[in-house]
């Protein structure tokens, strides 16, 4: 070995350095995201939380190359991706990661569906974009998907039109769908906010179990703190465009640096409090 200077640490799945968001708007500009950093390890669970505007979703979609640009400028010293420089892709190589390496579950499941197809067969479409599937071992694959994310009666439910079924289901459904890819690393943006508390536990559970199955890493955006504690191996926590402290989730919730993290335990702790006393 050499004098010369060698990377200490093993490469992270996902690498972000010193990413910056800004919108032209009619009031004038709107930093978004302010310096962001954060890095992602293979099969490791990031949660990322702070108030509403704090820049979780526009991080999250810059990092993916899923903002109009304009009217957003997006800049960063590195964005990488198992080993791709996503900085340096253009549009057509951007969305080859994005349906191969990266799973995507958003808020609101019904703008993410197809309201006119089937959800079995959205499923299966991303098996056999994914793969070498025929169609009708992609159909199968898709009904083993909806139980492994906790849906009973599968088969019956892949025949189903997404309005059909409940707010939670449709979750569940997102979620086969987003990990049918077998991506790298899914994000999961406020999956759960809309649902109620018993249903949402039960989701966060379930992708938490599935994640470790797979070997994936996860990165979960949420306002909760409560919700990211049980979930995470890591936390960002993000306010006004900045991470503002990140450590392991035992060791924020035990003792967080910053007063602002603080005030977020704490109000976790006060919600825990009242949904003991509900139930
Ligand atoms: N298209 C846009 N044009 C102008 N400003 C925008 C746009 N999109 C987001 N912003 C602003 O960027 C900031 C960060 O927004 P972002 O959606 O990332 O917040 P968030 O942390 O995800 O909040 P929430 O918890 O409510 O989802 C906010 O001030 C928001 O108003
Ligand atoms: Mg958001």
């Amino acid at each position: 070995m050499t004098g010369q200077a060698r990377s200490a640490t093993a490469a992270a799945l996902l690498d972000v350095r010193d990413l910056h968001v800004e919108f032209d708007t009619a009031e004038g500009v709107v930093r978004a995201v302010d310096g962001v950093s954060l890095t992602v390890d293979a099969g490791e669970a990031l949660g990322v939380v702070g108030e509403s505007g704090s820049g979780k979703s526009v991080t999250a979609l810059a990092l993916m190359g899923l903002l109009p640009t304009p009217p957003a400028r997006v800049r960063a010293q590195r964005i990488r991706l198992g080993g791709i420089d996503l900085l340096r892709l253009d549009p057509e190589g951007m969305t080859r990661v994005r349906g191969q390496q990266v799973g995507f579950v958003f808020q609101d499941p019904l703008a993410a569906l197809n309201p006119v197809m089937r959800i079995g067969r959205q499923i299966s479409e991303v098996i056999e974009f994914h793969g070498d599937s025929s169609r009708p071992e992609a159909e199968r694959f898709a009904i083993e998907w909806l139980g492994r994310v906790g849906i009973a009666a599968p088969s019956e439910v892949a025949r189903t039109y997404p309005h059909q079924l409940s707010g939670g289901m449709r979750q569940r459904a997102l979620i086969a769908m987003a990990l049918a890819g077998e991506p790298d690393v899914l994000i999961a943006d406020e999956p759960t906010t809309a649902l109620d508390v018993t249903v949402q536990a039960q989701i966060v559970a379930m992708v938490r179990r599935l994640c470790d199955e797979m070997r994936m890493a996860l990165i979960w955006i949420s306002h909760d703190f409560g919700v990211v504690a049980g979930l995470a191996d890591r936390v960002a926590v993000m306010r006004s465009g900045r991470v503002v402290e990140t450590a392991p989730v035992r060791e924020l919730y035990a003792a967080p640096r910053e007063p602002y993290t603080r005030e977020l335990v704490t109000l976790a702790r006060s919600n825990e409090i009242e949904r003991a006393h509900r139930t």
